[in-house]
This record gives structure tokens, sequence and C-alpha cells, in this order.
């Protein structure tokens, strides 16, 4: 939470960085602004879509004004600091004009990798050489990105989570150029600004978006098979402690958005099987049935957003009655192998992954907690038993074997 007096004393800046840049005024540009404001930066702000920054103008005064709220400003207080954080935020009519002036830029445009590369070449060509270019992409190659600058030791990933301002994890993202130093600074931005920062390598998915795609593709495989239903799968998982049913999550999140993220980690793992989009999501996808934003999805939802029940054709089944303790066995299982996968590859500490996983996708507890809860030696027999009746993606990563003794 920002200390309200913040918002009251302009200039007073985090982590040596002044003005921020901020490329992209959507759900997350919005809130990234919003963020930056709340710790006493200038913000320039550019989007191609006039409509998007209007848009985002009234969320972030919006935002900013529940946040002073709640620490305790109320009414003409409240009004005035929340006036005097936005009278710092400046909007701009072209993207090279936002790089002019400022010591960090996070891009949040929308995630096509021309598209980011684009931007890309454009703020390298008007920065100062010393200022820092990040993307908030879910799943492109930083290096990808990287590549189309002149500076990509200065080019990095911040991957913030939805909403910004309340979710407290970063994945900042060190691509095969980024310096130290420059990974280092950001880190200490986000970390003044009240974030945990996670250190990750250029790896497709990232942490979070990698290590949890079991989370929602084990479920499509269930369901894909009939072995268990949408209903009494969201039950199970929620049951197990976790914030949302997987369907549930994926209607909330849109559908669209997580088949994309799961066609880049497909394309990101050539073709690997356990990353293996689902059909189910792919014609829902195309039938315009994207969750929540659309009014259905596996739910189907009233004009308020609120869930009616399942669709129907979701509703009936099939469903062959797989324990719900085996349902969760099995995507937890599949998470923890993901989990050995990503160590063994040196994306990122066993502690932030663990780390990653509780705060980014709310889970009671981090994979290795989980695997340590279940016993090496047996989670590893668990999975060798369901790779040899399901298939190769359950197969034990070669992190799991070694780590529970061969
Ligand atoms: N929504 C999430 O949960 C989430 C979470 C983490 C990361 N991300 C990533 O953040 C980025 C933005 O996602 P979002 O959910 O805010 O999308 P969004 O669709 O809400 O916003 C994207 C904005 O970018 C603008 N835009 C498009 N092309 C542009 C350009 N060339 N220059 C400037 N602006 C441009 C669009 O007009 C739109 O306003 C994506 O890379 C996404 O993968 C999203």
């Amino acid at each position: 939470m920002a200390d309200p007096a913040t918002l009251t004393t302009p200039g007073r800046r985090t982590g040596g960085f002044g003005t921020i840049g901020v490329v992209g005024a959507g759900t997350m540009g919005a809130g990234i602004a919003q963020l930056a404001l709340e710790h006493g930066h200038d913000v320039v702000l550019f989007d191609v879509e006039g409509a998007a920054v209007e848009r985002a103008r009234r969320r972030i005064a919006d935002g900013l004004a529940r946040r002073v709220a709640r620490g305790g400003l109320r009414d003409e207080a409240a009004a005035e600091a929340t006036g005097q954080a936005m009278a710092r935020l400046r909007e701009v009519a072209a993207v090279e004009e936002v790089a002019g002036s400022v010591d960090l830029v996070v891009e949040a445009a929308v995630e096509r990798l021309d598209l980011k590369r684009a931007v890309f070449a454009t703020l390298d060509a008007a920065a100062a050489p010393g200022t820092l270019l990040a993307s908030n992409t879910s799943a492109l190659s930083i290096d990808a990105i990287a590549a189309a600058t002149t500076r990509p030791e200065r080019v990095l990933g911040l991957h913030f989570f939805n909403p910004a301002p309340v979710m407290p994890l970063v994945e900042v993202v060190a691509g095969a150029a980024t310096t130290p130093g420059a990974a280092t600074a950001a880190a200490g931005l986000v970390a003044g600004w009240g974030k945990r920062p996670v250190a990750v390598r250029d790896v497709p998915g990232f942490i979070v978006n990698r290590v949890n795609r079991p989370f929602t593709l084990e479920p499509l495989r269930l369901l894909e098979s009939g072995a268990a239903g949408v209903t009494r799968i969201d039950r199970a998982v929620e049951a197990a402690g976790f914030p949302m049913g997987p369907f549930a999550l994926m209607d909330f999140v849109g559908i669209d958005v997580n088949l994309a993220v799961a066609v880049t980690l497909f394309e990101g793992f050539h073709g690997a099987p356990r990353f293996r989009p689902s059909p189910i999501q792919r014609r829902l996808v195309d039938a315009g049935r994207l969750g929540r934003k659309s009014g259905r999805g596996f739910h189907v939802y009233g004009p308020d957003g609120a869930p009616l029940g399942p669709a129907p054709e979701f509703a009936a089944g099939p469903d062959a009655g797989l324990p719900e303790a085996a349902i969760v066995e099995r995507i937890v299982l599949a998470i923890v192998n993901e989990a050995f996968h990503a160590l063994g590859q040196g994306v990122a500490t066993r502690d932030d992954i663990d780390l990653a996983l509780e705060l980014g996708a709310r889970h009671p507890r981090g994979p290795f907690a989980w695997a340590d809860l279940l016993g090496l030696r047996h989670a590893t027999a668990l999975l060798e038993a369901l790779a040899a009746a399901e298939g190769e993606r359950f197969r034990p990563a070669p992190a799991l074997l070694e780590a529970a003794g061969g």
C-alpha cells in the first residue's frame, strides 16, 4: 500500500528512477502507471488509441482514490491527494515522445512480438543511452524483443500480474545480454513499490505462466478424456485450497488469453507434448465463447458478470468419476514436475519458484514445498505410474529424479 503522504509529495521517487514511461494504456499499462504515480514518479503514457488513454485516466484516478481512502485520507484531502498525483500523469501523442526524458519505459501493449519489436526499435532510437526499456510481456522472448534495439544490455522483462497495483509479485526477466546492473536496478525499483521481485531467466512463460501451465492443461485433458467434468474438477481444486477452480479461472482470465499463452509455450518448447493446447479451448475461442467477458465459456454469466452455472454441455458430463483426490493429485504432480524441469534448466532458484507460485498464482504452497510434503520418492513413483498410464507428459523431470536419489 502506498503511503498517502507520497501521493501528496510530488517528486518523491523510488530507487533513483525519476520519470517512468508507459506504453499501452490497457489493463496492465493503467495499473503500472497508477503504481508509479502512487510512489511519487512523474509518468508519461502513450497508447495508439485515444479512447484507451481516456479510460486509463479514469481507472487510474479511481484506483488512486481508493488507495488514498484506504490509507486514511478521506473526502477533500483524498480528492486533493489524488488530484496532485494525477497532475504528474502526462499523455503523449507518439511513442517516441515517451522515451524523451524518462529513466525507464515499461511497455504493456498487446502481446504480439512484431508489434513489441517495432515499439522497442522506436523507443531505442528516441531514448537517452542510459534509459532502461522493459516489457510486461506474459510469455514472449525478451531476447527477441531486445534484438530490435541497439541496447540489449538495457532491455529486460518486468512481468507484473493483474491487477498490477495489488498483486505482490514481479518477475524480473534478464535476457542473454541484460547486464546484472540493469536487472538489479529494476528489481530495486519494484521492491521500492512494495513488490516482491523474483529473478528469472528468459525462457518461455518465465516462472508462473510456465510452471502453472498444468493447472489449466491437466483439467482440460481430464475433460477431453471424460475422466472428470467441469464442476467436480473446479470443486476438488478449490477444496484443496486454491482460490479458484481451473475452469472458473480460465473464464475469468479469458479463454482466448489462456490459449494464446498455451500456444506460445507449446511453440517455445518445440511441441513438447506436455504443453499441447487443448482442442476444447480452441473450439470455445472459435465460437466466441471467451469466458466471463463474453458471458459464456465453461460457465454462463449474467449481465452483471455473476456466474449462473456451468454451460449446458459441461453440466451434464461426461464424467467417469475419477476421485477428487486423484484429480488434485494429478494436477499438483504435473505442476511439481514442471517446477523441477524449470529448476533443472536454471530458470530461477527453488525459493523464488515457490514464492512465484504462491504470490503470482496464489497457490496454497509452492511446488517444492508440495514435493517435500509428498516425499520426493513417492512423487517420482506416482509420476512414473501416471506416465505409464497416461503418457510421456508425466515422465519425471531429470532434476526430480536426481533430487529423489536416482
Ligand atoms: N491482462 C493480464 O492479466 C496480463 C498480466 C500480465 C502481463 N500481461 C501482458 O501485458 C501486456 C498488455 O496486456 P493487457 O491485458 O493490458 O492488454 P489490453 O488489451 O488491456 O491493453 C493493451 C493496450 O495496448 C494498446 N496498443 C496496441 N498497440 C499499441 C502500440 N503499438 N503502442 C501503444 N499501445 C498499443 C491497445 O490500444 C490497448 O489499449 C501484454 O503483453 C500481456 O501479455 C497481461
